[in-house]
């Protein structure tokens, strides 16, 4: 998906090592669709070249308010207008300052002091060793750029450039890119508490052993992702999956159905929409062995017996506060023929005002799905479209039930 075709983007760079950051960065704005200028102080150029970001980036870097390339020789203005937002990464402490004060004795600043402010974001990635970050100087200025309209980005914990360990690192370019995506994307979901459940379900057999599904928990991630792109705050209940976070949502990992249920159930009061997208195992084995099961040389397998899980999804939304419309409650329904039938008689059962259909086998593992809505009033169907397409969709279309 080309996220951000038709934003153009002034880049720009200062002071830090984490310039070599910069370059992935600009090659995955370019990728996503964006247009990409960079614009770069002296103190950059220590770190990196504007060769590189030129190559990268497919455009002549500008460095100098003097660029007599600018027919009107106000680069400053000119780029400024152009952007539909600027980011600073890496962003250093002296630029923090400048920035601050409205200082404008090179391009870069100049430029973030002529930008219309009503019209074009200006979003910094800091960059530094920890003790500039925890600087109480440092963190002055950070407040009063944000009072002042800037949005500072986050920085990462961990081994430093100067081998001293702690905050102050620069995003990796793929969460700058996150970063930005999010900034983007209308906040229909703002005030919103998302509660997603995700993947399959583990039910242990023995130690070593277990029954589970195929759900490879990327809808969910994708839809936790989605929420939190929409202003919302995201509690993401995850079974076993290997998959990253999406930024700014808070994961809660667990195995089991009853697992499962515990953790919803414990954040449940809070949210205000529940997605229900987990796979949960229908059975659970009686009993979990407390060792190994061994062959016993009989040639008789062991008998199991199971037990019905609880239905995560219908306690929710029996709870008084999904009663009274206080929490929305969308299901998932992964059915292998007959959806439309099959989704609204789940949509009763479950007493759900939402119910969202797809086809099982056609999804499970698969990047991309195709998703049938079916409420009280009938259906709608989102055709087929990567899980990440259909996650924004389906969040812009439960934001217009909400009201928001
Ligand atoms: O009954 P079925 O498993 O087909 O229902 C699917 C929907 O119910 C999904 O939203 C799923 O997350 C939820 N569910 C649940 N707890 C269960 C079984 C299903 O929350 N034990």
């Amino acid at each position: 998906m080309n996220e951000l075709s038709a934003k153009h983007i002034v880049l720009g760079l200062t002071g830090g090592v984490a310039c070599f950051k910069a370059a992935e960065l600009c090659r995955a704005l370019v990728k996503e669709g964006a247009t990409v200028q960079v614009v770069m102080t002296a103190a950059s150029q220590q770190f990196i070249t504007p060769v590189t970001m030129q190559a990268l980036s497919g455009r002549a870097v500008y460095d100098s308010q003097w660029d007599a390339r600018e027919s009107n020789n106000m680069a400053h203005i000119n780029l400024s207008r152009e952007a539909d937002a600027i980011l600073i990464a890496p962003c250093s402490a002296d630029f923090i300052a400048k920035l601050l004060h409205g200082r404008a004795d090179d391009l870069l600043s100049l430029m973030c002091l002529a930008r219309p402010l009503d019209k074009v974001p200006l979003l910094l990635a800091p960059a530094m060793n920890r003790e500039m970050w925890a600087h109480p100087a440092t963190q002055r200025n950070v407040a009063q750029l944000r009072a002042d309209g800037a949005t500072v980005l986050d920085v990462a914990s961990g081994e430093q450039a100067c081998g001293e360990t702690g905050d102050g690192r620069m995003l990796e370019a793929d969460e700058l890119l996150q970063e930005l995506i999010a900034f983007f994307s209308p906040k229909s979901l703002a005030g919103q508490h998302v509660l997603v459940t995700a993947g399959p379900t583990y039910e242990a057999i023995d130690p070593v052993r277990g029954v589970t599904n195929l759900s490879s928990g990327k809808m969910g991630f994708a839809i936790a992702r989605a929420a939190c792109e929409a202003g919302a705050t995201v509690d993401l209940v995850a079974g076993p999956v290997a998959l990253a976070t999406p930024r700014g949502v808070t994961r809660h990992d667990v195995r089991s159905a009853c697992d499962m249920l515990d953790a919803t159930l414990a954040l449940a009061p809070s949210a205000t929409l529940f997605i229900a997208t987990a796979a949960v195992a229908d059975w659970r084995p009686a009993a979990s062995a407390e060792h190994k099961i061994k062959k016993d040389g009989s040639g008789q397998p062991p008998e199991l017996r199971f037990v019905e899980n609880p239905d995560i999804l219908a306690t929710v939304a029996a709870l008084p506060r999904a009663q009274s419309g206080e929490l929305f409650c969308v299901g998932f329904a992964a059915e292998s023929q007959d959806l439309l039938a099959n989704a609204q008689a789940k949509r009763e059962r479950k007493k759900v005002p939402l119910l969202v259909g797809n086809i099982g086998p056609a999804t499970f593992g698969q990047d991309d799905n195709a998703l049938l809505l079916v409420d009280a009033q009938g259906a709608k169907e989102l055709a087929r479209a990567s899980k990440r397409a259909l996650a924004r969709q389906l969040i812009a279309d439960i934001a217009r039930r909400l009201g928001n």
